[in-house]
């Protein structure tokens, strides 16, 4: 679950910092695009890195399912009867949220996929092949933004809890002064990934960005 939960946020953490591009304008975001495609060219074919991410990213969403699903199943069986009273005293709200934050992320990167990348849907009905067009039009619709910025929460939410728990997986929380790092870490992380994520939705929706 840590490792390939590290993966990912190595792949948001990219993705997000590239999204940025779009503050430098339509060409500069469209080159960005363009270029992810010929990377390593000779040498790779026309979207060779791209594959090579795809098949990691498929590769490390079956291991965290497995995982995930695997610790739920154990969860279950560890406590076969329901607590009659139950507080929460010591777990954080972003812990108790990550298989229904996990599941809202499925969805999401479904939906994703399906808007950008493999059917491209335009929801204000123009061109689809102009990557920087195709998101300007789609966060000037609200809802469009919105799900996006819920989505961006869930995604703070899960990252904050699982960089937590990643590092405690992987023995970095054995002292007091490690724990307190691995708090901030999750901070970290999950304000920076999904505030910047957040910054391109929502600079189009207010007409920062057009
Ligand atoms: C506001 C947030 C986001 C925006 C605006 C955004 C934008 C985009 C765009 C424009 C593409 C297509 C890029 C291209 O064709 O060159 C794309 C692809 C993709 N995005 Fe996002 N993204 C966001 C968040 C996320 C998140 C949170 C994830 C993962 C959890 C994600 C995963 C992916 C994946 C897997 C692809 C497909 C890459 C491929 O196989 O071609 N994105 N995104």
């Amino acid at each position: 679950m840590a490792v390939s939960g590290l993966l990912f946020i190595a792949f948001v953490l990219m993705h997000m910092y590239g999204n940025l591009k779009a503050f430098s304008g339509h060409d500069a975001y469209n080159e960005y695009a363009h270029h992810l495609r010929t990377f390593g060219e000779p040498i790779l074919p026309y979207e060779g890195l791209l594959w090579i991410l795809r098949v990691g990213l498929l590769a490390a969403l079956a291991l965290h399912l497995y995982s995930g699903l695997t610790l739920w199943h154990r969860a279950g069986k560890a406590r076969t009867s329901k607590y009659v009273a139950k507080k929460n005293l010591g777990s954080s709200f972003s812990s108790r949220t990550m298989r229904w934050g996990g599941i809202t992320l499925l969805l999401f990167i479904v939906w994703h996929l399906l808007h950008f990348t493999v059917v491209k849907i335009n929801p204000a009905g123009g061109e689809t092949n102009d990557p920087y067009n195709l998101m300007v039009d789609s966060f000037q619709e609200w809802w469009m933004a919105i799900l996006y910025l819920v989505a961006m929460a869930a995604l703070g939410l899960h990252l904050h809890h699982g960089t937590w728990s990643a590092l405690q997986t992987l023995g970095w929380t054995s002292t007091a002064a490690a724990r307190t790092r691995a708090k901030i870490a999750g901070w970290v992380v999950a304000i920076v990934i999904a505030g910047g994520f957040a910054l391109v939705p929502l600079f189009i929706l207010f007409g920062v960005i057009d």
